[in-house]
């Protein structure tokens, strides 16, 4: 199968682009400015450019795409609104549009902060309720995408752990880089997620890529833990000291990016419908990288 993964320099959907290319899949990594994985055949492009994904299709001819291009910092989302809506609500509508009419598979990646964060463990069923740009047009793009192609799915991805793409961390590798450097790190005690791995994501998107379900799948990891929590797991694992952790609440987050408290998310339907499940965290943990860009992760 061969499968267009956009957004392929990303810290996930480059990290994505390798796994799936581990697997057997014929990839093809269309990225922008930052690096997608060596070895890969790549496309440089800016997906916004009138004309931009219908050509990408043509050129490269895919039985499927993965979706993974995005704003993703919730800070400049803030910052650029008009940004954020073009390639996190548009692009994906007219990338829906292009697919749906060339019978191309699509898999469209969103996220756990869609949600208003005042519930543990929401499921599909959950109405969201995002609190700011980033989640906001993030909702709107899997709207735009599922309506302009109702045989496409959506994964919605929990916070990302374990090794990643390219010079910025996973949760788990920013805490290591921190700790290791001696620097300390601040974490929300009253701030939870249920940690993800691009390997567990890799798995699902396999499934959904050989298969034809549709609709929303929420992919979270197996357990449910604060930042904090986390963090000292991360020290735990990879055997690095703790004492730099200090708690953090929300409540004294300066940033302007809103923070929704509890995104934690059940992944039952991915599990009945696709058979998936995600690793253990601690394995999860064990794969993130020694540093920025390494290949090697802490032992
Ligand atoms: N990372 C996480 O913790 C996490 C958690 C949950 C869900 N997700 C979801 O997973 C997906 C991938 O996230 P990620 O972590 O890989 O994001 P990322 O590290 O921010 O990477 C996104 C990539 O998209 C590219 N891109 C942005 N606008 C583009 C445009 N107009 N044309 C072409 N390329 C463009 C960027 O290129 P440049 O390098 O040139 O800017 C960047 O390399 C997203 O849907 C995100 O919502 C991520």
């Amino acid at each position: 199968m061969r499968v267009l993964v956009t957004g392929a320099g990303g810290l996930l959907g480059g990290r994505l682009a390798a796994l799936l290319a581990e697997r057997g899949l014929d990839v093809c990594a269309a990225h922008r400015r930052s690096a997608p994985p060596p070895g890969l055949p790549a496309v440089a492009l800016e997906l916004t450019d009138p004309g931009a994904v219908e050509d990408l299709l043509e050129r490269q001819r895919p039985d499927a795409v993965v979706h993974a291009a995005v704003l993703g910092r919730t800070d400049q989302c803030e910052a650029r609104p008009d940004v954020a809506e073009a390639v996190n609500t548009r692009l994906p509508g007219r990338l829906a549009a292009a697919c749906r009419s060339r019978r191309i598979r699509l898999v469209g990646l969103s996220t756990d902060l869609v949600l208003d964060g005042t519930q543990a463990l929401s499921d599909e069923a959950v109405t969201p309720a995002p609190l700011g740009v980033y989640g906001r047009t993030k909702l709107a793009g899997e709207e735009a995408l599922l309506a302009r192609d109702p045989s496409a799915a959506v994964a919605r991805v929990a916070l990302v752990v374990g090794r990643g793409h390219g010079p910025r961390g996973t949760a788990s590798e920013a805490v290591a880089w921190s700790l290791r450097a001696a620097r300390p790190v601040r974490l929300f005690a009253d701030e939870f997620r249920t940690p993800v791995d691009a390997e567990s994501v890799a798995a699902a998107l396999a499934l959904l890529l050989e298969g034809e379900a549709t609709g929303r799948f929420h992919l979270g990891g197996p357990e449910r833990l604060s930042r904090l929590e986390l963090g000292h797991r991360v020290a735990r694992v990879l055997g690095l000291p703790a004492e730099g952790i200090e708690a953090g609440f929300q409540a004294t987050y300066p940033g302007p990016d809103p923070r929704p408290a509890d995104t934690s998310l059940d992944s039952t339907r991915a599990r009945r419908v696709l058979r998936w499940m995600a690793r253990p965290l601690d394995e999860a943990l064990r794969a993130t990288r020694t540093e920025p860009n390494s290949e090697e992760p802490y032992q």
